[in-house]
């Protein structure tokens, strides 16, 4: 049975972890990590019964003593974690975004030097990461690629990172950026951000979760790839996949898709 615990467990992302865990049968939430607490424990949602709570993780990781700490908060919160769970001899799975080369590199050291494991995946979404696969694949064949994104009106950044990510690493596969069509000549065109010759549209709409469409054109054709994603749900084969890996692994792992041998 691997232990985990949750942090920023009653987040969007974080309810949907303690959810899925209630499910998984070689898997137990053992606590769970909250930034504003109103009581010392968590009712879980099968009606099983509850888990200690806290705001204090090294309070929580010393008190249930869990294999993996599970992490969707925010940066700063995700990198405070980083040395209290390593030093613990905790492994690591962070789904929050916006981590720098400069964190990567340091959370890759604690993890090494306490010999445990990390996953820190910007994107845990399965059909993303094929996406991005599939788009590679496809990059060495078509001259041309836009892409379009689409994510509900809460979303800070755009273009999405996932957009981004798919742009840099359809360029690489080809070995060189994609050909631009003859630019518009007038001063009001906007078409999108430009990344390796690639028009990324960015769309922000409530009714929306997260959706991409990669079109790659060439003379009398065009391939699109898209994903959609209806829930949070999304996440959690990956993330459940995670925490099963990162307990056998030393080090940091980035990305789904080195974790799918992708
Ligand atoms: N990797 C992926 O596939 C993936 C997918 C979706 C989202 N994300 C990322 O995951 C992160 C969370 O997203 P979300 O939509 O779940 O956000 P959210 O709903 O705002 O949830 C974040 C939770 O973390 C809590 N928190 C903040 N600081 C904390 C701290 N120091 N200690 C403990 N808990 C703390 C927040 O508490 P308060 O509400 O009280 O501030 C909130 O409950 C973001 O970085 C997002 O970009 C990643």
């Amino acid at each position: 049975m691997i232990k985990v615990v949750v942090q920023g467990a009653s987040g969007r992302v974080g309810q949907e972890v303690v959810n899925a865990l209630c499910h998984e049968p070689e898997m137990e939430l053992v606590g769970a990590v909250e930034l504003k607490v109103s009581g010392d424990h968590l009712p879980l949602p099968d009606g099983s019964g509850s888990v200690p709570l806290s705001s204090d993780l090294d309070f929580i990781l010393a008190k249930c003593r869990p294999d993996v700490v599970v992490d969707f908060t925010t940066k700063k919160a995700a990198m405070a974690a980083v040395p209290l769970a390593t030093k613990q001899g905790v492994n690591l799975v962070i789904g929050t975004t916006g981590l720098t080369a400069d964190d990567l590199s340091q959370i890759d050291h604690l993890a090494i030097a306490n010999k445990v494991g990390a996953v820190v995946a910007p994107n845990f979404a399965l059909g993303a990461v094929l996406m991005i696969h599939l788009a590679k694949a496809a990059a060495k064949y078509f001259d041309y690629a836009e892409i379009i994104e689409l994510h509900h009106h809460r979303k800070a950044d755009a273009p999405s990172g996932t957009a981004l990510t798919t742009a840099r690493e359809m360029a690489k596969a080809r070995g060189k950026p994609f050909s631009r069509p003859s630019e518009e000549k007038g001063e009001l065109t906007s078409r999108g951000e430009q990344i390796e010759g690639i028009a990324i549209h960015s769309v922000r709409l409530p009714g929306l979760m997260a959706h991409q469409k990669v079109i790659l054109g060439k003379a009398g054709q065009t391939l699109s790839i898209c994903h959609d994603t209806i829930s949070r749900e999304c996440y959690m084969p990956g993330v459940m996949l995670a925490i099963k890996e990162v307990v056998k692994r030393q080090g940091l792992v980035y990305g789904l898709d080195t974790l799918l041998g992708l």
